[in-house]
């Protein structure tokens, strides 16, 4: 047990996965996981992220779940509204078709798709004047953590966006996911030791930032698995997890769940 008075969140980060008839069944399969045995909503909170064509055929499909499980886009656009915007998706039409959270910051759209300080901090914006939750991704590359500058390239783009979230929004609206670049996707996850190290250094960081830096949950993300859930989550500050691979195995992703519904 760790102690700590967050509640938990374990979310599947479904990526560009998977095709529809899967994705289907994954869903079927976890609500009957739930159905079976439930995880009570008071001891961790479930979300799923497909993409975006996804979001509420998924939303629909969970609907009759044992317990909520939220439905979380993976990216927003950078522009608010409505308009001439070809391609785009804005937090307004998320929130208009009840999508209430949003990943921001994962490193794959950094890296990838060139989201900038600037784009990242354009989206947190937008999510939050739109009244959806972030979960908002940081994570320092290999080299950076070999050369000794993980701790502050994270608390850096913690410090990049800090402007532009309110002490009310902090409080109500943000969920932060530590997520090493090195483990996402490589079977290599930070060892508990490591992971609870920077975890803490987010947490002091956030309470310099913020009066409710002690209530946000900071989840941890990269090869997390069911074998090294239980681990992570007695760590006091782990408040969760940000799932890529194993949320796409209906079983996995319900032991990593369970995991931390027992372990905090
Ligand atoms: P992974 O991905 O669990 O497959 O490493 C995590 C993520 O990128 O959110």
């Amino acid at each position: 047990m760790s102690g700590s008075t967050i509640i938990p969140w374990v979310v599947g980060n479904w990526k560009m996965n998977p095709m529809q008839a899967n994705a289907k069944q994954l869903v079927q399969e976890f609500k009957q996981l739930l159905a079976q045995h439930d995880i009570p909503a008071a001891q961790c909170h479930l979300a799923v992220a497909p993409v975006t064509i996804a979001l509420t055929t998924v939303q629909t499909a969970l609907a009759d779940a044992a317990r909520p499980v939220h439905v979380v886009a993976q990216d927003v656009s950078r522009i608010a509204g409505t308009g001439a915007y070809t391609g785009e998706v804005s937090a307004e039409l998320l929130k208009d078709s009840a999508i209430d959270y949003v990943l921001i910051g994962h490193s794959e759209r950094r890296e990838i798709f060139a989201d900038d300080v600037a784009a990242v901090q354009a989206k947190i914006k937008n999510a939050l004047t739109a009244g959806l939750t972030v979960i908002y991704c940081v994570g320092e590359s290999l080299e950076q953590r070999e050369q000794g500058i993980a701790d502050q390239v994270v608390l850096q783009q913690i410090c990049d966006v800090a402007t532009v979230i309110s002490a009310e929004q902090w409080q109500q609206q943000m969920i932060i996911a530590y997520e090493p670049i090195w483990a996402i996707g490589t079977g290599k996850t930070a060892s508990p030791q490591d992971a609870q190290a920077m975890h803490a250094k987010i947490r002091e960081g956030l309470t310099q930032i913020t009066p409710a830096g002690q209530q946000i949950a900071i989840l941890y993300g990269g090869s997390v698995k069911p074998e090294n859930a239980a681990e992570l989550a007695a760590c006091p500050d782990i408040n969760g997890a940000l799932v890529g691979g194993a949320s796409l195995n209906a079983e996995s992703f319900y032991q990593i769940a369970r995991a931390f519904a027992d372990n905090k």
